[in-house]
């Protein structure tokens, strides 16, 4: 009886192995299909997933991340997002041709999703247009794929979304993929696309969604770009696009999210000619381009506005007071133009407004008192204007939200005002750099808890660096570089005294008159400094041992000093540092040995001190130029004279 069954299922088993198809315990499988699915997974050598190794037997149609149609029984969809998630083995040359099983085999596929670090290398096969002619959507984004598009893509004429995004594609976009004619979503942002934008991409009459960033596309913008009537998100920043942006662009009434920066786009911003263009334009980025003219007048109508960047371009002319009919605008970028005149008093009906950019430009004060109605105002970035402020306007200090305030190159005079002390939201970050302050760096600074960014540079500021410094457990950068400052400088050390991390990164104190010695690097919590510039002060001792416990320092500046006494060899455990200048003081004794092992050294200057002896034989000090050791007291060998040997 058992033996006549098994006779019956062997019987049966070659019937459907002959009809092309394999049923076992009631689940039919496509034999294509099963080999297809087979030979894919026998190319993928590590699932950290877990999925793959779980496809035995012959039900594919059961199997994890696999959809049959259950009328056909035939495979419609694979779907393996993020299949492997180890990078470290799988991206070899033998991977190559993985998707081809899966293209020639499964041919009712409808939807292949192998998308976020499959692992995938190799070419997109160049017949893949000619097998799957129910793919609504492929998806191979975050894989190694390398290669072009293949022209014959433009064959699969149901397809809804091409995501090819994050892969190492090249060439430049085959015209054919504006037979597309379905196509939803066309997202091929981060490859290395070259050439100009298809012409024939205005015929993708149903694209919402055109993302073709981050590559090296040249060319124009398509004139026609109108015609893609329900765009919603166009992105063709950071590619080499050339010449106007198109006038068509107006046309778009479903557009959401425009993103051109960062290209070579020139002539004026086109838009719009009326109200009620682009309705729904929300996030318009137009910054790093060479953009010249004024800002229309009618920019006002863009009522849809949220965030706006037009910084780094050539526009010129006044800011628009219709900008303040932009009531939903939250961050605007201005900044590295040449705009010029006074700000409009509009700009106090932006009330939602967090961010305002307007630095590097020709804006005339004085500032309108309707600036204190922004309430909602985080950030204000003035710096380096015509502004002649003279003083920080009150009302600043009275905004409710501002905590990053960049008033450098304004022209303020005086002395720091005391209302920054009282401002309803705690100060994170405050430039008041290259102006024309006097008077002392006030003790109040240390109750900014939350100061992150000090920069005080380039004034006429006359004090010592108060104690109080040390209670700003947040600070992380200090720039108070050519002021007249004197004093001791130890208290830097000790900043956020008492807590486990110091925050601090960036110290520049350079050009000022400070005296005293700096025993206390690497004393207190700060270990984390990775620029520390000195220079051009009146200190004096040595340069202590504790400055191994620098391990973050990369550039360290104590040139044009009095230091004295010998280099430390604790020198040589900084070994990250890139940049160290020494020269200009008083250094006796040899050059450590040590400093060899300073791999990561590219910029060198021991001149006019008073070392002496063999420079240390090898790389990197063989390096550099005589100049980094010129003016000692007898230094020898490379890159300098040969030492005289011993007798
Ligand atoms: C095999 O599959 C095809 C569809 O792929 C179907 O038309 C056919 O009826 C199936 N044959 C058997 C014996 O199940
Ligand atoms: C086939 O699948 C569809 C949708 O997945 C479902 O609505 C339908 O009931 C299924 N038919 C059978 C016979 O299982
Ligand atoms: C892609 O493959 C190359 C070798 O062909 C490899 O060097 C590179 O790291 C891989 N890229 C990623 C993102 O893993
Ligand atoms: C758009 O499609 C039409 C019809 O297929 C075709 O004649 C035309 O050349 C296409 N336009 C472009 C710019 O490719
Ligand atoms: C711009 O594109 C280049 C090259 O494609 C890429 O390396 C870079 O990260 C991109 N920059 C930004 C800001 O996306
Ligand atoms: C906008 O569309 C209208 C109607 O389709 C057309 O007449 C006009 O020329 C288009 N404008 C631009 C700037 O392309
Ligand atoms: C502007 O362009 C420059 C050079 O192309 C690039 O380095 C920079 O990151 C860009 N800035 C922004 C904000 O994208
Ligand atoms: C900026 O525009 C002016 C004309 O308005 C032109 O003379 C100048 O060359 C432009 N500068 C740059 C850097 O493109
Ligand atoms: C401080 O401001 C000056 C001039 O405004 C600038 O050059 C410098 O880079 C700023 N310092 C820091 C650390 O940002
Ligand atoms: C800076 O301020 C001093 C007075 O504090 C004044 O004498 C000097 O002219 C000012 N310099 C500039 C460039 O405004
Ligand atoms: C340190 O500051 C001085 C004077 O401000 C400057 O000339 C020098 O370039 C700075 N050093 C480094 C490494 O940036
Ligand atoms: C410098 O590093 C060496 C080896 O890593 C270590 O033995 C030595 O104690 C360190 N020197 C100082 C002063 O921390």
């Amino acid at each position: 009886m058992s033996s006549q069954l098994l006779w019956f299922v062997f019987v049966f088993s070659i019937i459907t192995f002959v009809e092309g198809n394999i049923s076992i315990g009631g689940e039919a499988c496509s034999l294509n299909d099963l080999r297809g699915l087979t030979s894919f997974k026998a190319g993928i050598q590590i699932d950290s997933s877990g999925r793959l190794p779980k496809w035995v037997g012959h039900s594919c149609c059961k199997w994890e991340g696999i959809v049959c149609d259950n009328r056909t029984g035939r495979v419609i969809e694979i779907y393996l997002p993020g299949l492997i998630s180890s990078d470290e083995f799988f991206f070899q040359s033998q991977m190559n041709g993985q998707l081809s099983p899966l293209i020639t085999l499964l041919t009712s596929l409808e939807v292949i999703d192998l998308g976020g670090l499959v692992g995938l290398a190799g070419n997109i096969p160049s017949s893949i247009g000619y097998h799957l002619p129910n793919l609504r959507k492929l998806n191979l984004y975050g894989n190694n794929l390398t290669g072009d598009v293949p022209e014959s893509i433009g064959k699969l004429s149901k397809l809804e979304e091409l995501l090819l995004y994050e892969n190492r594609l090249s060439g430049s976009l085959p015209p054919s993929l504006g037979r597309l004619e379905n196509l939803k979503m066309l997202l091929l942002y981060s490859n290395q696309f070259s050439g100009p934008i298809p012409d024939s991409f205005t015929n993708l009459t149903n694209l919402i969604h055109l993302d073709l960033h981050s590559n090296y596309l040249t060319g124009q913008i398509p004139d026609r770009i109108d015609q893609l009537q329900v765009l919603k998100e166009l992105d063709l920043s950071n590619n080499s696009l050339r010449g106007k942006i198109p006038q068509s662009l107006t046309n778009l009434t479903s557009i959401s999210v425009m993103y051109l920066d960062t290209n070579y786009l020139e002539g004026e911003i086109p838009f719009p000619s009326s109200f009620g263009q682009l309705p729904s334009l929300a996030f318009l980025r137009l910054h790093n381009n060479s953009l010249s003219g004024k800002i229309p007048p009618s920019f006002g109508y863009l009522v849809s506005l949220q965030r706006v960047s037009l910084a780094n371009n050539n526009l010129s002319g006044a800011v628009p007071s219709s900008l303040g009919n932009l009531v939903a605008l939250t961050e605007l970028y201005l900044g590295g133009n040449r705009l010029s005149g006074q700000i409009p008093t509009s700009i106090g009906q932006l009330s939602q407004l967090i961010l305002l950019s307007i630095s590097h430009n020709l804006i005339q004060g004085p500032l309108p008192h309707e600036m204190s109605l922004l309430q909602n105002l985080q950030t204000l970035d003035l710096s380096f204007n015509s502004l002649e402020l003279s003083t920080i306007p009150q009302w600043l200090a009275e905004l409710p939200s501002l905590s990053k305030i960049f008033l450098a190159g304004c022209g303020i005079q005086g002395k720091i005002p005391e209302f920054l002390q009282t401002t309803p939201s705690p100060i994170q970050e405050l430039d008041l750099s290259a102006n024309n302050l006097s008077g002392s760096i006030p003790a109040w600074l240390g109750s900014l808890t939350q100061l992150y960014l000090l920069n005080l540079s380039g004034n006429s500021l006359v004090s010592n660096i108060p104690d109080t410094v040390t209670s700003l457990q947040d600070l992380g950068v200090l720039d108070l570089h050519s002021n007249k400052l004197t004093g001791p400088i130890n208290q830097i050390f000790e900043i956020g005294k008492g807590f486990p991390d110091g925050s601090l990164t960036c110290i520049d104190l350079s050009d000022n008159s400070f005296s005293g010695g700096i025993e206390e690097i690497g004393m207190g919590a700060q270990c984390g400094i990775q620029f520390l510039n000195l220079s051009h002060n009146f200190l004096e001792g040595r340069i202590p041992m504790t400055i191994a416990r620098m391990i973050s320092m990369q550039s360290l500046d104590l040139s044009y000093n009095e230091l004295s006494f010998n280099l430390p060899e604790a020198l040589a455990n900084v070994s990250l540092l890139e940049t160290l200048k020494l020269q200009k003081n008083h250094f006796t004794g040899k050059i450590p040995i040590g400093f060899l092992e300073l791999r990561n050294l590219k910029e060198l200057d021991l001149s006019d001190n008073l070392l002496e002896g063999e420079i240390p034989v090898g790389e990197p000090l063989i390096n550099f130029p005589e100049s980094s050791y010129s003016g000692n007291k007898g230094l020898c060998g490379k890159p300098l004279t040969p030492c005289k040997p011993r007798f």
